[in-house]
């Protein structure tokens, strides 16, 4: 018998206690050991849990009792995750956790511990819930030379676009869905703002280069800026809007981003609605790959998570090789650098005007028509160029008889 202890009893917690316990005889039959839970460590009570008397509010009963191999951390945030993930991997205890915030932050710190204590630190749940990318981009696809991800990563923003796209619901309407169906993050800043889909972009690009990639480096936009407008002009350019996360080897640096982007209905994230998550990984031995699941919820990530510790009884004795070095940030690109063409939207007195002078400062543009548009809206497609360039030419823009709106990448996958 394996004994473990479970950090968190909250949507994730609660899902891994609960496949745990139902699946209980299946997992020990593929692992030839029974899996117990010996403690739940939450400050809330749970009395009605069928497990109700394992539960404790002291990490100190988890730490001290030598019994417990491997404990599961889904209490979320750094404090006091970070400390207790930490001492139980200094005290021999292997760790899985779902905790984006932790492994984007703390990766690779917590993976030397692990590797210096031959222990586990497991993170599958960490990105894309219960899909399964971790373990193919460190094991089935690691023959490749992966130069680019991109990726739709966070099921609270994908949910919410979804809403307003198809069913023209307003953003707060659709937030409140999502924070009722347990998707969104304790701070759904942390989903809308983006920083939920940066810390998971910072992790496959730390694991796919071998190198920490800190999700300050990483410029970062979220979608509170989106309009039921946009998400029109984006139908009438051929495509949708989604929270992209992306990441590509540009000669010897990472071209690293999170940001909302246009993308045409023929991509093959553009289909991918609702909680939904999709990561399109290209190998030069493979081609695309792309993986397409649940990407936030109790079971699904629940599921990767109880994997995760499956994974580790099977390699109770010799860890899995999982591993990155500390970085300073120094290879990933400044955004400024990046080359994107660009969605913009102008309320403007006189169109021709306006477009002659887009042209002059960005190139030539295509012009998105759309069905019952403001007549004071000229909305256009510049062509690909550096964003500094970009930036620079958008703030010339506007002038008395025309005032810049917004301004979206247009996705290049
Ligand atoms: N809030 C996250 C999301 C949960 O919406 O994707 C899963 O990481």
């Amino acid at each position: 018998m394996i004994q473990i202890a479970v950090m968190g009893h909250g949507v994730v917690g609660s899902g891994v206690t609960n496949i745990l316990l139902n699946h209980n005889d299946e997992i020990a039959k593929k692992v030839q050991e029974e899996i117990y839970i010996k403690k739940v460590l939450d400050l809330r009570d749970f009395p009605d849990s069928p497990i109700a008397d394992r539960f404790t509010k002291s990490f100190e009963d988890i730490i001290n009792d030598d019994d417990i191999k491997i404990v599961v951390e889904v209490m979320g945030g750094i404090n006091p995750a970070y400390d207790f993930v930490k001492r139980c991997l200094q005290n021999g205890k292997s760790v899985v956790t779902s905790n984006k915030e932790l492994v984007a932050s703390k990766g690779a710190e917590l993976l030397k511990i692990a590797e210096d204590n031959n222990l586990n630190f497991l993170f599958e749940a960490s990105v894309g819930g219960g899909i399964p990318i971790i373990r193919p981009l460190n094991q089935c696809l690691s023959a490749n030379v992966i130069d680019e991800i991109d990726g739709i990563l966070n099921g609270t923003t994908n949910f919410i676009l979804t809403k307003m796209i198809r069913e023209s619901m307003s953003f707060e309407d659709a937030l409140a869905l999502a924070q009722k169906l347990g998707y969104a993050e304790r701070n759904p800043a942390a989903d809308v703002e983006g920083h939920d889909a940066c810390r998971k972009i910072c992790i496959l690009a730390s694991l796919i280069f071998g190198k920490h990639v800190y999700p300050d480096a990483v410029h970062t936009e979220g979608i509170t800026k989106i309009t039921l407008k946009d998400v029109e002009y984006a139908q009438a350019w051929g495509g949708v809007v989604k929270l992209i996360g992306s990441v590509k080897l540009n000669k010897d640096k990472q071209e690293i981003i999170v940001a909302p982007m246009f993308i045409k209905n023929d991509c093959q994230l553009a289909n991918v609605d609702d909680v939904f998550n999709a990561i399109l990984v290209k190998g030069d031995a493979t081609g695309e790959v792309v993986f397409y699941g649940k990407g936030a919820g109790k079971l699904p990530t629940a599921s990767a998570v109880v994997a995760d510790v499956m994974d580790c009884v099977n390699h109770i004795e010799q860890r899995r090789n999982i591993y990155w070095e500390d970085s300073d940030n120094r290879d990933v690109l400044p955004f400024e650098e990046t080359k994107y063409a660009m969605y913009v939207l102008v309320n403007t007195e006189n169109k021709a005007d306006t477009l002659e002078k887009a042209e002059k400062l960005f190139g030539k543009c295509d012009v998105i028509s759309k069905n019952d548009a403001d007549e004071k809206e000229l909305a256009f497609v510049t062509p690909v160029m550096k964003f500094a360039d970009f930036d620079k030419a958008y703030k010339e823009l506007s002038d008395g008889t025309s005032q810049t709106v917004t301004a979206i990448r247009i996705a290049d996958i």
